[in-house]
């Protein structure tokens, strides 16, 4: 088994009424933990990448360890660069190996967006790489880059026949109410997705892979704990598991995860070093929290996306 595309991948959970799991990864302990859980579910994989991420740990360290993923596991796993920002980062993630892109032109003008994602689809597609575009933007911070509430805006249904054929992407990011990040919704404030936005989007893109990006439930009991060993976070609120759920029937075939393994992983170092201020050696902590972010992915694969067993 090699590294692979999500095209089969996304005709089968479009058809399959589920999503598949996007979860970022930033070393080597996220990676195990997340294609462990994979593994015990035989559930395909969508492995992606940030900016920052290559950033943090090189493309090639991430991409060694992946490929040591698919030879351990067996797995039909994608690895993806999210949040391509320009055309450079696209062309060096597809010269090095990766399957499949994201480019995210939504904070440009929609000609603009459109000239840019074309761009990448044609070299992409000559060497065998699918692309991600994004049309809307999601609230929220990315690398740094905030995107206030006020500038966030839902995905025009009226517009995405059009990016599609223009720009010939493989699957299409929309924003529906989600977005980046442990705060996606004020306190007090009612958690809302616009499904009648998804809904007029899958009319218009039958059987057309829709994804759905700052998709983390925020889970409270995680929170908790982080604050519990001394962390200090306000409240947070994510997307309840239920709305996902729907979404993944629906044409939802991508489903973006970071934050909820940011703070399955960060409450675990937090409790282990609260219950052991002894400990100094970076394996006795380091594999709790690989623990930690296995049984994350494991929840989301059974509560959420529902594609265990589709590998
Ligand atoms: O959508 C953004 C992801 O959570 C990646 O975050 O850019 O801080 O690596 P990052
Ligand atoms: P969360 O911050 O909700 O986990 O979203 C991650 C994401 O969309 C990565 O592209
Ligand atoms: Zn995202």
């Amino acid at each position: 088994m090699a590294l692979c595309t999500t095209k089969e991948m996304f005709e089968k959970a479009y058809a399959g009424g589920y999503a598949v799991g996007a979860f970022n990864v930033n070393n080597m302990e996220i990676i195990q933990g997340i294609t462990e859980a994979a593994a015990e579910e035989k559930a395909p994989l969508i492995l992606q990448v940030s900016a920052g991420a290559r950033k943090y740990a090189k493309h090639i360290y991430l991409m060694k360890l992946v490929e040591a993923a698919v030879e351990d596991t067996g797995l039909p796993i994608a690895l993806h660069l999210d949040h391509g920002g320009d055309f450079e980062i696209c062309r060096s993630c597809i010269d090095g190996g990766f399957k499949s892109v994201m480019i995210d032109g939504s904070k440009y003008t929609f000609e603009e967006n459109v000239a840019l994602t074309k761009k990448v689809v044609d070299y992409a597609h000559e060497r065998g790489v699918v692309v991600e575009g994004e049309l809307g933007k999601l609230a929220g911070v990315e690398d740094d880059v905030s995107v206030a509430d006020a500038d966030a805006q839902f995905t025009n249904p009226a517009e995405v026949e059009e990016f599609v054929s223009k720009t010939g992407v493989d699957s299409l990011a929309i924003a529906i109410g989600t977005s980046h990040g442990a705060y996606k919704f004020k306190p007090g404030q009612k958690p809302q997705l616009r499904f009648d936005v998804l809904e007029k989007v899958s009319r218009r893109l039958p059987g057309f892979p829709i994804v759905l990006h700052g998709a983390s439930s925020v889970i409270p009991e995680f929170v908790e704990k982080v604050n519990r060993y001394g962390g200090k976070m306000p409240d947070a609120i994510g997307i309840p598991e239920e709305m996902l759920r729907q979404a993944a029937k629906m044409a939802v075939c991508k489903i973006n995860i970071d934050s909820d393994l940011r703070l399955a992983m960060t409450a675990s170092v937090r409790e282990h070093f609260a219950l052991h201020p002894d400990h100094f050696d970076p394996r006795q902590y380091l594999t709790p929290a690989r623990d930690a972010i296995k049984a994350m992915v494991k929840r989301k694969l059974t509560n959420v996306l529902g594609c265990g067993g589709a590998a």
